[in-house]
């Protein structure tokens, strides 16, 4: 699925997709963020002199936010780090000659971090012009490689944080057993072709969970192979299934959760000019009240950011049904239990 090389010598544990760890861990964690947003905080501060390196290579509001605060409020510190803006550009190939942006190499900047932090986590985007290359996750790979402490994705090619909150925030509204569970991860219109990882992450832990998933998508906009497999695994080793479709009514129909996410073909990746007229004529998929009324009073929620009118209509995001504000806001609390468990 990917290339992650975690240090042999790396003290604690990482996080960089939750499929490395056992469901039963993945439960705890949850259960844990729960009884945080409860108030019941560990006796003395999980945190109390750790600190963590937060390097994001893209832009973020609710990661940044969520993790600073999550630091902060378990007595530790967190250090953030925009590499190419407020940080050396760094190169993460091994034998290159460096004579083109990057004034530092990861080696020197994880050797160096790693040393001053207890972990470091990553945001770092596919470059979307192949991706077999992107597949390979090439930044968090080599973060993994070179840290001796835990390594946190923050959003590669997958986005584990976004599915421990989405996680927490069904089993708030479902109770705690998720399995058989209806859950419609729908592909939506967006102006962009978008990263796959919040979707591939969706369909990872809505079977992980024993949900039912059916994907809605256009033709030509199938998920990753490797991801589908992982997701097929997770739902027959809970004795589910998985349905793909592009038939829209059915795929709403009695189903109890809606997640909203858009994504580039990756049939075109890196050809965006040729998608651009198939994407255009896919503004269908947006989530409405009639498409919405088709299912079993479904939730809806999406990971944000989220163009209104063109993902979703106002009357969905607004509606008594819509998650997205607690889904946003569970991002704090799996993201103290997460410190907490791993340093
Ligand atoms: N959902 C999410 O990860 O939001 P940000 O991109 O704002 O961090």
């Amino acid at each position: 699925m990917n290339n992650y090389t975690d240090n042999p010598k790396a003290k604690g544990r990482s996080f960089l997709s939750t499929q490395d760890w056992p469901k039963e861990d993945l439960v705890r964690l949850l259960d844990l963020a729960r009884a945080m947003k409860d108030g019941k905080l560990p006796g003395r501060p999980a945190l109390a002199g750790k600190s963590v390196a937060l390097l994001f290579f893209n832009p973020s509001l609710r990661t940044r936010t969520s993790m600073e605060l999550a630091a902060w409020q378990l007595g530790g510190k967190a250090v953030v780090l925009q590499p190419g803006k407020d940080a050396w550009p760094i190169e993460v190939k091994d034998g290159v000659v460096m004579n083109g942006e990057a004034e530092e190499h990861v080696k020197e900047a994880v050797k160096v971090l790693a040393g001053f932090c207890d972990a470091i986590a990553v945001r770092a985007f596919p470059k979307f012009r192949d991706w077999s290359l992107d597949k390979k996750d090439p930044v968090l790979s080599a973060v993994a490689k070179w840290s001796d402490k835990p390594v946190i994705n923050m959003e590669t090619i997958v986005h584990p944080l976004q599915e421990l909150a989405l996680a927490m925030t069904m089993r708030e509204h479902f109770g705690p057993d998720l399995k058989g569970k209806k859950f419609l991860l729908t592909w939506t219109y967006h102006p962009k072709p978008l990263n796959t990882a919040v979707a591939n992450s969706a369909a990872m832990i809505a079977t992980r969970m024993g949900m039912d998933l059916t994907i809605l998508r256009p033709a030509g906009y199938d998920l990753d192979d490797d991801f589908m497999a992982v997701a097929m695994r997770n739902a027959r080793e809970n004795g589910q299934k998985i349905t793909v479709t592009d038939n829209i009514e059915e795929a709403y129909r009695d189903k109890g959760f809606v997640y909203a996410k858009s994504w580039g073909s990756l049939k075109y990746f890196g050809r965006w000019d040729e998608e651009k007229p198939i994407r255009e004529g896919l503004k269908r998929f947006i989530v409405d009240r009639a498409k919405m009324a088709l299912t079993n009073r479904a939730f809806f929620s999406h990971c944000l950011p989220m163009r209104r009118n063109v993902k979703a209509t106002d009357e969905v995001v607004d509606s008594g049904q819509s998650l997205i504000y607690e889904e946003a806001n569970n991002r704090l609390h799996t993201a103290k239990a997460l410190l907490a468990s791993i340093l």
